[in-house]
């Protein structure tokens, strides 16, 4: 399975704070936002990552991630021109993807909970048996979101940005989907405000019968980190948990250590190079526990 992060956009909404540089590479309280989309996809096992970006910023991106290789997966790129929709992703990753099953997930989109890789696999067993999976998070405000009516854990409609919502059940910027998901979104024709929609495509998957839903408990955490106040309310989250937990959580080099992605010598270099902070720091006893 192959996997993408979406870390394109116009920014405009956190100007002037992305005048100068991508949403996505911002920080989030220890590590840049594009890490915890990044620990999500390697958490569900998968190792072949495109990274799309604008074209003025993938040069940073590719400072930052590289070849993948300080993680032990495969990191490419490809530029967005333009953003014109999120199911765009699937036609400029057509090549990357193959004929293999495909996850996307939004480069601003956090998340932090019990049994989430228990709904990974399921996610992607639904990829493997033909099913795409959306994820359903409750949310307070659901005009704001693409949003899936639900009847038990059936899905009944997906709607974007609803002025009447059936339910409050927010449909979060991860999807998995089945071998042919490039093809699919080809036939996905822009919406009124001239975007291929991520949920036209959803309901294409609906209409077919395949669409699967996952749903976030009441103790899961997820942030669309995509406002001035939602990047400060996760970071002031990740830093509770951080210290409650006394370890840094979505951290990619951990999950790639314990997958035997990275070897001890590797988890040892980076360990090095973060060492002046509590990042690195963590890393080292990573290393030493394991000795
Ligand atoms: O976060 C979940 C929500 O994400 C879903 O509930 C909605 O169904 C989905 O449409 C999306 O809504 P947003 O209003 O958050 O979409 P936005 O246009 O802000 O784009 C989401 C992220 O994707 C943002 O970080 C910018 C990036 N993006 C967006 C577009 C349209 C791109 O990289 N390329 C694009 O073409």
């Amino acid at each position: 399975m192959k996997g993408i992060i979406l870390a394109g956009g116009s920014g405009t909404r956190l100007y002037p704070i992305t005048e100068g540089i991508s949403k996505q590479l911002m920080p989030i309280y220890d590590k840049p936002m594009i890490f915890y989309p990044l620990a999500t996809l390697m958490l569900a096992g998968i190792k072949d990552i495109l990274v799309i970006t604008t074209p003025e910023d993938q040069a940073s991106f590719k400072k930052l991630l590289k070849d993948g290789s300080t993680f032990g997966i495969n990191i490419s790129y490809v530029e967005q021109p333009s953003p014109d929709g999120l199911a765009q992703a699937f036609i400029l990753g057509e090549e990357f993807i193959g004929d293999d099953e495909c996850a996307m997930i939004l480069g601003d989109n956090i998340f932090y909970g019990n049994d989430f890789n228990i709904m990974l696999e399921n996610a992607r067993k639904n990829a493997e048996d033909g099913y795409a999976t959306i994820f359903g998070n409750q949310v307070r405000d659901p005009e704001r979101f693409g949003i899936m009516e639900l009847d038990g854990k059936k899905v009944i409609s997906v709607e974007e940005k609803p002025k009447k919502p059936k339910s409050n059940y927010a449909i979060t910027g991860l999807y998995f989907y089945p071998k042919g998901v490039a093809a699919k979104a080809k036939e996905v024709k822009p919406s009124a405000r001239g975007e291929l929609e991520i949920t036209t495509l959803n309901d294409m998957y609906l209409q077919d019968g395949v669409l699967k839903a996952e749903l976030l408990g009441e103790g899961f955490t997820w942030f669309d980190t995509g406002t001035f106040e939602s990047q400060l309310d996760a970071a002031n989250m990740i830093k509770t948990i951080e210290s409650n937990k006394d370890k840094v959580i979505c951290c990619p080099e951990q999950i790639a250590y314990y997958r035997g992605w990275l070897t001890k010598e590797e988890l040892q270099a980076r360990a090095d190079l973060l060492k002046k902070n509590s990042y690195g720091q963590y890393l080292q006893k990573l290393v030493e526990q394991t000795k």
